[in-house]
């Protein structure tokens, strides 16, 4: 394993995939982190992230210099570099010139940590501060024209410094030094794969269950159906999938959903309708907020309930990934000693925040892995096409894309106009490249001709965007024809609705959703 000790970059959860996909296990910890913390993780190397402090400054977060005496490989990037140089009695000051973005890549030593990196490489670079004076028994492994000492090793402490990002895609021959580093320097095997994930996986969940009984939240999502399908494979009936029909689900999605499971994987699911519940909370509602509220807390009573009924289990499996235990992990800091407390676990958002006294215990075969990586697990052990790449599905449905009331009549007339907009979107082959792509009601009218006839209906909003991971977000610059097939559809086909108008907002500023 290889440890990234996270000095508060944006990029050490990249960091820490680009390792992964050297197929090479790699997990993000606090830089809080002692020596004797890190010896228990016997890693075969650690990364110091970069960060957005100098590290002359007062509050400038540092590390247990005992980390450095370890004798464990480590390569610092950016701030870790800086870092450890001062640390090693060198010298970090504020460079007269800063470098913000593509470098030129000049190699002075062309071994270890730069073979196959190419002379004059591109990097991404983003510093103010740079080494002035290295600590002794280190050299300079190549420079730039701004930064002399760009990378640099002491070659028999086994300590390398990097000032550019080696793990950002405009980095070329980033990879190439991240194998580097992890195959040669650190002396990693390419372990880490999804079959022996899942065999690892399988192993724990059946050594924690036991003989006892877990309950799954099912949504149809990647997350929660990968969940599903892998703790079926590990404990078979001693599995219970609880799939919750809020009614905000798109059309024939809940009734597929269930004969899928039941019919073509052999995962029995319990079905609750609690559409008639779930509506009637929102009677008269058109806070976005209290709508989701609403919904989360409906979705506990329910959840409550059914368990009860058709329990009594032990655990509860969710769906928790890397990115929120990292997350949570870094605002886990007690203010008061800057201690780390245990690390607080977001719940699936279909279960956002269960009561305290619904005592489970929990199941997470999921938490150590990045979204791309459940994909993979998830195809791996059987998962079909169309739920892997499926396009993310807010927990509280269709009620968060009808703006204002919901109600029973606008949910019948957005789940038309959604069912063409995902007609059209598949007919074109455009699923695959969009983000998300989906229609919002408007609780207004505006006036129409029909036939010669006036209309006075509501209208709806295409929005289709692209991304990569859903933080930002722009609009689609799909074929105008395309935009045309759907208003003409949509204002033929779906009665109640006579205009139809295309979002043409990133986000930021906007959002994805409306509400
Ligand atoms: P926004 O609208 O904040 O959405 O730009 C970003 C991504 O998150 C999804 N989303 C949700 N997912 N529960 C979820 O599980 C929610 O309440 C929720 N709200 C938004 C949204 O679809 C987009 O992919």
């Amino acid at each position: 394993m290889i440890v990234i000790l996270d000095f508060g970059s944006q990029y050490s959860e990249l960091i820490a995939r680009r390792i992964r996909e050297t197929q090479v296990y790699s997990e993000v910890i606090s830089y809080r982190t002692s020596a004797e913390q890190l010896r228990q993780l016997s890693p075969k190397g650690i990364i110091l992230s970069g960060g957005p402090n100098s590290v002359y400054d007062d509050a400038a977060p540092q590390c247990d210099p005992e980390i450095l005496l370890m004798g464990i490989p480590i390569l610092g990037v950016c701030y870790g570099m800086q870092l450890m140089v001062q640390q090693l009695g060198g010298k970090v000051t504020r460079s007269q010139r800063g470098e913000y973005g593509k470098a030129e890549l000049h190699i002075d030593d062309p071994t270890d940590l730069l073979t196959n990196v190419e002379e004059s490489s591109t990097m991404w670079m983003s510093h103010g501060d740079s080494c002035q004076e290295l600590p002794d028994g280190f050299e300079v492994l190549a420079h730039t024209d701004n930064t002399p000492c760009a990378a640099i090793a002491d070659h028999q402490k086994h300590l390398y410094g990097v000032q550019f990002h080696p793990e950002v895609v405009h980095s070329v021959g980033g990879i190439a030094l991240i194998r580097n580093f992890v195959y040669h320097i650190c002396d990693c095997e390419p372990t880490w794969t999804t079959e022996a994930f899942v065999e690892e996986a399988i192993r724990e969940i059946r050594a924690k269950v036991g003989d006892k009984r877990v309950l799954l939240a099912l949504s149809g999502g990647v997350d929660s159906s990968t969940l599903a399908f892998l703790l079926h494979k590990a404990i078979g009936d001693q599995l219970t999938c609880m799939f919750i029909d809020q009614g905000f689900m798109r059309k024939l999605e809940p009734e597929r959903l269930v004969k899928l499971f039941q019919d073509e994987f052999h995962i029995p699911v319990e079905y609750v309708n609690a559409r008639d519940r779930f509506l009637a909370r929102l009677e008269g509602v058109t806070d976005p907020e209290e709508k989701r509220r609403r919904i989360g807390h409906e979705f506990i009573r329910v959840f409550e309930e059914q368990s009860k009924i058709l329990g009594p289990f032990d655990y509860l499996a969710q769906g928790t990934l890397y990115p929120d235990v990292i997350e949570s992990a870094d605002t886990n800091v007690d203010p008061k000693t800057g201690e780390r407390v245990a690390v607080k676990i977001k719940s699936h958002h279909n279960v956002g925040g269960l009561p305290k006294d619904l005592r489970f215990k929990l199941v997470e075969p999921l938490r150590k892995l990045f979204k791309d990586e459940v994909r993979k697990v998830g195809r791996s052990i059987g998962l079909p096409e169309a739920i892997v790449r499926r396009h993310p599905f807010p927990g509280p449905g269709l009620a968060i894309r009808i703006i204002g009331e919901v109600t029973a009549e606008r949910l019948n007339i957005l789940r038309d106009a959604d069912l063409i907009v995902r007609q059209e979107i598949n007919r074109h082959g455009l699923y695959k490249e969009l983000w998300q792509a989906f229609a919002v009601l408007l609780p207004i009218r505006s006036v129409g001709v029909m036939g010669d006839q006036r209309t006075y209906a509501y209208p709806v909003v295409l929005r289709l965007v692209s991304s990569e991971d859903g933080m930002t977000a722009d609009w689609s610059r799909v074929p105008y024809e395309l935009l045309e097939l759907i208003s003409n559809r949509i204002v033929n086909e779906v009665k109640g609705v006579n205009r139809v108008a295309y979002d043409i907002t990133s986000k930021p500023p906007g959002t994805i959703e409306w509400e």
